[in-house]
């Protein structure tokens, strides 16, 4: 029973939506792998300021993203008026240039715009769909501290993304309760910023919300100030955060709080009313943190909860430190396999994050890897396995292609879940327990606080494990158009004693 919910999570919504599967291309996908610098080919001269790109080049999202700068931080200042769901207030942005600018874009879509200023003086803008261009009345010197300030009000409209085509992204209503869920693009529609992975920073948040709601954001509750008729709740995040993991949620919580292991602070908020069962399912999260521990490494950050909606959803989100779950549906509680997926996220996506959205099967994989193994050492191998066939079969069956998407609507499918998932598998039963381990967690402490490509993943694999065949296995498991057979176990993969 247990694995029908852990295989097919998000088999099951997709289908109830009606989703066709995806049919992946037929031609074998190339990876590029990491490219040295070539010495030699600096310029003499340091070149005059140009605009900064409009995009990153993404595979599937050319346009997130801006280029010429490196954001370090994001003071995300509002008011929000939570009945008519309209918001007020600023972004202010430190960056560094990483070249000189004559202008340079930010990605914002909707909402009014009061006033943008470049290092204290008024600057000129102009918007294209989600692209503000700032053109600041002196340009910008490679190398130095920039600081932008975009003061803006109206009611944030959530956005269609063709990647999630199940559900709006960005600032929305939820019931009565205001969240964000973003995952990829929607940070656009109520902060401006660089919204893609690749550039990740740090946030505080600054929401004032009228009394009696209370306002939840990533990080920790670092200062909470009485103004009377309303409150200000301040947020820290401050470990590198991608903008897509950015979350608010408005409403009127229970808040339970604790303490977690190596002084992570635990707190969960969950709207007033929600029943025991639905709360239970969250309280084998320290055991969790505790098993990731053990296999990779302390939690990354300084806080862990999860946040409720108020309606169910089929889904949830790993916003960093802050989970967003659905409401059980009628008081049903949530799988565990969903708990611990979420969870391992905090390590493999928040911490490590994707570096381009093609990449995705390095999030997604991975928590749903570990989902299994939480079930492997609950439940034992008889169980972990017949979970794995059961996958492979269902894989098999329905001609599941290669997990590197490419384009939007294939990010979050079987293939980057399962196959992804599978793909681990497969490595870890070829190179055995000891050294699969060791390259997780030599691959986790590489890229913690950054980002990793799908080819930095297999350098690490291959490094790490010494095998070059290792770079073989994992192409075919990622760039096959079909699925390979599974690997003989190599004759040294006993279950680790940890
Ligand atoms: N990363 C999410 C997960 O835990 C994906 C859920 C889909 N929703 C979204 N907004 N992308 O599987
Ligand atoms: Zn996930």
């Amino acid at each position: 029973m247990a694995h029908s919910t852990l295989r097919s999570r998000l088999g099951c919504w997709l289908a109830l939506m009606g989703m066709a599967l995806w049919l992946t291309a037929c031609r074998p996908l190339t990876i590029p792998m990491p490219t040295a610098a070539v010495p030699g080919t600096a310029p003499a001269l340091a070149p005059g300021p140009v605009a900064g790109a409009a995009g990153l080049d993404d595979p599937l999202y050319p346009t997130l993203g801006n280029g010429g700068y490196d954001v370090l931080h994001y003071d995300i200042d509002l008011t929000v008026d939570v009945a008519g769901n309209t918001l007020n207030g600023a972004t202010t942005i430190s960056a560094r240039a990483t070249q000189a600018l004559s202008a340079f874009n930010l990605d914002f879509s909707g909402l009014t715009i009061g006033q943008v200023t470049v290092n204290g003086a008024p600057a000129r803008y102009r918007r294209q769909a989600s692209e503000l261009t700032i053109t600041p009345v002196q340009p910008v010197q490679a190398d130095s501290l920039l600081t932008v300030t975009v003061a803006y009000q109206g009611q944030p409209q959530p956005m269609r993304d063709p990647g999630v085509p199940f559900l709006p992204l960005g600032w929305q209503r939820f019931g009565d309760d205001i969240a964000v869920v973003s995952e990829p693009s929607g940070a656009m529609t109520w902060f401006p910023s660089n919204n893609h992975p690749l550039d990740k920073a740090t946030f505080t948040m600054r929401l004032t919300v009228p009394k009696p709601y209370q306002a939840a954001a990533n990080g920790v509750l670092s200062d909470t100030q009485d103004n009377g008729s309303s409150t200000t709740y301040v947020w820290q995040m401050t470990d590198p955060m991608a903008t897509y993991l950015a979350t608010v949620h408005i409403g009127r919580y229970e808040v339970i709080t604790a303490a977690g292991p190596d002084g992570v602070v635990r707190r969960d908020y969950f709207p007033l009313g929600t029943p025991a069962s639905v709360k239970a399912s969250f309280a084998p999260i320290p055991q969790m943190m505790q098993f990731m521990r053990q296999r990779i490494g302390p939690y990354p950050f300084a806080a862990y909860g999860v946040a409720l909606l108020p309606v169910p959803t089929g889904w949830a989100l790993e916003t960093q430190t802050l989970s967003t779950f659905g409401a059980g549906a009628g008081g049903a509680a949530w799988d565990e396999g969903e708990v611990m997926h979420e969870l391992a996220h905090e390590w493999f996506g928040n911490s490590v994050s994707p570096a381009t959205w093609q990449d995705v099967w390095l999030n997604e994989g991975f928590a749903t890897y570990f989902q299994w193994l939480w079930q492997e050492q609950n439940e034992g191998s008889a169980a972990f396995n017949a979970t794995v066939q059961e996958v492979y079969a269902s894989m098999l069956a329905q001609d599941v292609g290669s997990p590197l998407p490419q384009q939007p609507p294939d990010l979050f499918t079987d293939a980057t879940y399962q196959r992804g998932a599978w793909t681990l598998h497969a490595l870890r039963l070829t190179v055995g327990d000891v050294v699969f381990f060791k390259i997780l967690r030599a691959y986790y402490q590489r890229f913690a606080g950054s980002h990793a490509s799908t080819a930095d993943f297999i350098a690490t694999a291959v490094e790490v494990s010494g095998q070059p065949a290792v770079e073989t296995l994992l192409r075919d498991w990622l760039t096959n158009p079909k699925l390979p057979a599974p690997p003989a176990p190599s004759a040294q993969t006993p279950v680790i004693a940890l």
